[in-house]
């Protein structure tokens, strides 16, 4: 059985328990590698999109993504808009990208220089090495964001190796000290 102190210390990780403070927590979810990504969508007033690593395949059949969201994000309200949104799995050589798109910057200084087309209604941006369009499906609660499900409409992947998220740094696969 659960004792209340195994539910809220790191047994299993025979490190200090970190407690549930939010940067506690923030600190922790660094130390997870992650891909990064650029979630898009065509808003009212054009393209927007927001860098998120909380992005997961959900399901094969049949072909589902998950994104979370925050609840006040600009691109949450493009997405649900549109109806449509989608990722884009960014290249090693793109941290210049997920820092722009990770700001509250103007949606359309976000975009500034970035090469992008419109596929499937949707912004892809070039030299991602993975493309996923969707058309949204649900919107769940999830605290202070939102989880958006879709269901997949065009996959499409290039060649690069992904940019990865680790400690609070971008690296490419295999720099991680
Ligand atoms: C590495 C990284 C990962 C992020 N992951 C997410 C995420 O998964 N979901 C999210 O809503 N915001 C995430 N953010 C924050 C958003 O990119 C940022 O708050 C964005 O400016 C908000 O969206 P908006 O510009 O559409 O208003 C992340 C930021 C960084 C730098």
């Amino acid at each position: 059985m659960h004792s209340p102190e195994s539910e809220s210390s790191a047994a299993n990780a025979g490190g200090e328990p970190t407690g549930i403070d939010p940067d506690g927590f923030r600190q922790a979810m660094a130390r997870m590698p992650t891909a990064v990504t650029v979630v898009t969508a065509l808003g009212a007033e054009g393209p927007t999109g927001l860098t998120a690593n909380a992005v997961a395949s959900l399901s094969l059949e049949p072909p589902l993504m998950l994104a979370c969201l925050d609840r006040g994000s600009r691109t949450l309200r493009a997405v649900q808009q549109a109806g449509r949104f989608g990722v884009n799995v960014l290249a090693a050589d793109q941290a210049e990208v997920a820092r722009s798109f990770g700001t509250k910057l103007e949606m359309h200084e976000k975009w500034e220089g970035i090469g992008w087309r419109e596929r499937d209604g949707i912004p892809a941006l070039d030299g991602a090495p993975v493309w996923v369009a969707c058309e949204l499906q649900d919107v769940l609660a999830g605290g202070d964001h939102v989880i958006v499900t879709g269901a997949v409409l065009e996959v499409a992947t290039g060649d690069g190796d992904p940019l990865v998220f680790y400690g609070g740094s971008y690296m490419g696969l295999g720099e991680a000290p």
